[in-house]
């Protein structure tokens, strides 16, 4: 579903990504870590299509990324909800300007999904940190795009509430399952959510590391103990911390 083939990007002088190699099979979660400022939100740019890489190449679906499209959709840590629209409105939104019959059916259904129907008549400001990342989500799944590109969604939640969301979002992508590439500086967050890890090194960013997640697919707290886990995060650990 996405080959990213030998990608190099530049800004000036500045050397970002330096020849980055991974793929993602359709239905598959790639999570890709890496130090601060490396290039991990310019590698989902170029994959958004917001970005050209300046060697390499990108292909979605087999075909190259030259600009945004339909097939892609993002979320970051800030949320995109309009703040004007109540929840329901907010996630009908794309359904509609698709011309859907019934957007709001559609929505509705949404929100049901991902357990958010108790808020469907909320404006995002009434709504919590949490709830409002959960509902950003919504309305990107409700475009029906087959790739997500995740840019640390939950990065401005506290742990706890973090924890939640990861144990929601791994159900919703479960059901949904759209190919995703979720960039995160957690490395908890990467393991319990991600089939596949990426992890790229200092800045320009070359692939340190690919790394199988296998932890089955029932994960939450209880995975967090798992003698797997534990030795995925130490190699990790080992690979991002500066020598
Ligand atoms: N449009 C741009 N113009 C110039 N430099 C840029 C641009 N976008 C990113 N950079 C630079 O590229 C480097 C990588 O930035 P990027 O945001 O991709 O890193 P990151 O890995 O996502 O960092 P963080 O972990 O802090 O989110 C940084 O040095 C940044 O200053
Ligand atoms: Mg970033």
């Amino acid at each position: 579903m996405i080959t990213v083939a030998g990608v190099v990007k530049r800004f000036g002088s500045v050397g970002v990504l330096d020849g980055i190699d991974f793929a993602a099979e359709a239905g598959e979660v790639v999570a890709v870590l890496g130090p601060s400022g490396c290039g991990k939100s310019t590698l989902l740019r170029l994959l958004a299509g917001f970005e050209r890489p300046d060697a390499g190449e990108i292909l979605v679906g087999g075909r190259p990324v030259g600009a945004p499209g339909p097939d892609r959709a993002m979320v970051d840590q800030s949320s995109t909800l309009f703040p004007w629209l109540r929840l329901r409105d907010n996630v009908a939104w794309a359904p509609r300007a698709a011309g859907a019959a019934d957007p709001l059916a559609e929505a509705d259904r949404l929100l049901e999904a991902t357990g958010l129907s108790d808020f469907a008549d909320a404006l995002p400001a009434t709504l919590s940190g949490g709830m409002r990342q959960r509902g950003a989500i919504a309305q990107v799944l409700a475009t029906g795009a087959p790739v997500l590109l995740l840019d640390e969604p939950f990065g401005a939640l506290d742990a706890q509430t973090r924890l939640a969301m990861h144990v929601w979002l791994r159900d919703i992508l479960a059901r949904t399952r759209p190919t995703v590439v979720l960039v995160t500086h957690d490395i908890d967050e990467a393991l319990l959510l991600g089939d596949r890890l990426v992890v790229l090194s200092r800045r320009p960013a070359r692939v340190a590391a690919r790394v199988a997640v296998e932890l089955g697919r029932d994960r939450g707290r209880h995975t967090t103990t798992d003698p797997v886990f534990t030795g995925l995060k130490d190699r990790i650990l080992d690979l991002l911390t500066p020598a």
